[in-house]
């Protein structure tokens, strides 16, 4: 019976006789995957990602910088303001908080694995394109070892770095939904002459955003999507390892995946509940104690993409004013947000109330922030099944390398418990 630890993940071309074990741990935004628990993939000859979501604030959280408060002191006179035009990041400040969060990890990394930071392209900042080419180019300047294109298509991404010196040394990957996806990026890149050096394929199952709508996603599945962008790249000749994303609980299951012919798996699900994981620990107790009925698809996020979390994230239904201001990441190009329209509405129809709801959308800059949406995978439900429980009622957390090493070497679908 195969494991994990029979196979190993080789990227082609420069370096490729370097090994890795065929683990990935995904990125999960605003520091839920923080620097320790990529490292401890690291340690381990596994990849972990980091994420720069939001990075000035994981930079103030982390290095005790001053940037939120200084962007919110800036433009403090448009906090009442309905239009967030102005709200512009300093493009200086961006590039300096991302050279310290990816620089410091880097310096802290041990062993024979790999570090990369998760890149989404939906974070548009009230410039999509500037802030993209800075955020890509500052993670290749702070060393990073390979940058995850995530939350879109991303088919400019690529050519934003194309001047970096270490465009063709750092790996490049993008996470798609479908083989269509991955044929629009190959397309639309093909120019450039750089393929990207793996491709990691995301099904309905996983945590954070879905590439699916909202009301299809169950439709899809895993290893029907896998065996589609390996034909896909078969057809083209395209050697590009494929890494497979989303429901993959135990070993067994990533091993077969890679019997299917994938290179690799990405997992974050049971790692939300690891000691290095950023989430609170009373957060960490609501993912082991989740139901399957507690977990659900909805279109809260205003990115437009549904997002799997547990009903009962406080996040839901919140109705703070927009903090634009201290955050707006999601501001698109005209410094529009979903929740901001979905919040004046509230208030224009309740303009006594003291406190608002909103239903439909979520602040997710602030929710995220404060760890107060709780998003997941759908397996979270299993993951009271990992651990022990105390007589009080709580559950023990894991180490990352406790489920880490059941990944590597498990079988039959067994899950190993803490000593
Ligand atoms: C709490 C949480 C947050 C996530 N945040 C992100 C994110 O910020 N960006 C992203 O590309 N994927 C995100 N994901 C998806 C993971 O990186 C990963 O691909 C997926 O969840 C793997 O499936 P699994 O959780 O079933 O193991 C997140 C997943 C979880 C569980």
């Amino acid at each position: 019976m195969k494991r994990v630890d029979d196979f190993r993940l080789r990227f082609p071309g420069k370096g490729s006789k370097q090994e890795f074990v065929p683990i990935m741990i995904g990125g999960m935004g605003v520091d839920i995957s923080t620097a320790e628990l990529a490292l401890e993939a690291a340690r381990l000859g596994g990849i972990g990602h980091i994420s720069d979501a939001m990075v000035q604030t994981v930079s103030d959280r982390r290095f005790k910088t001053r940037h939120v408060k200084d962007k919110l002191q800036q433009y403090k006179y448009n906090v009442t303001n309905t239009e967030k035009a102005e709200v512009q990041f300093d493009l200086g400040r961006l590039a300096e908080a991302t050279l310290m969060h990816i620089g410091k990890t880097m310096e802290a990394k041990r062993g024979d694995g790999l570090i990369f930071v998760n890149c989404m392209e939906k974070l548009t900042m009230n410039g999509a394109r500037e802030t993209l080419r800075v955020r890509l180019n500052s993670a290749l300047d702070a060393g990073i070892d390979g940058i995850t294109l995530s939350a879109g298509l991303h088919l400019g991404s690529f050519a934003l770095m194309q001047d970096h010196p270490r465009f063709r040394d750092a790996k490049l990957g993008i996470i798609v939904s479908s083989a269509r996806a991955l044929q629009l990026f190959l397309r639309k890149n093909a120019r450039l002459d750089r393929l990207p050096d793996y491709v990691i394929v995301e099904g309905p199952l996983a945590g954070g955003h879905l590439g699916f709508g909202l009301e299809d996603w169950m439709k899809y599945d895993l290893a029907t999507l896998v065996g589609e962008v390996l034909a896909y790249l078969k057809s083209e000749h395209l050697d590009i390892p494929v890494i497979a994303a989303g429901g993959i609980f135990t070993g067994s299951d990533a091993v077969n995946f890679m019997e299917l012919g994938a290179a690799g798996v990405q997992v974050a699900t049971r790692f939300t509940v690891t000691r290095e994981c950023g989430l609170p620990d009373k957060v960490k107790q609501e993912y082991f104690k989740a139901r399957e009925e507690d977990i659900e698809v909805n279109g809260t996020s205003p990115t437009g993409y549904p997002m799997r979390m547990l009903k009962g994230s406080p996040g839901i239904g919140d109705g703070i004013r927009p903090n634009c201001e201290a955050y707006g990441y999601l501001l698109d190009d005209k410094g529009h947000c979903a929740y901001i329209d979905a919040y004046n509405r509230e208030v224009a129809l309740h303009p006594d109330a003291k406190k608002i709801t909103v239903m439909d959308k979520t602040c997710l800059c602030t929710q995220m922030r404060n760890f107060d949406v709780w998003t997941c995978g759908q397996t979270t439900y299993r993951l009271k099944d990992t651990t022990r429980k105390a007589a009080d009622g709580s559950y023990e957390l894991l180490s990352a390398e406790h489920v880490f090493r059941d990944y590597q070497y498990s079988t039959d679908n067994k899950i190993l418990l803490p000593a």
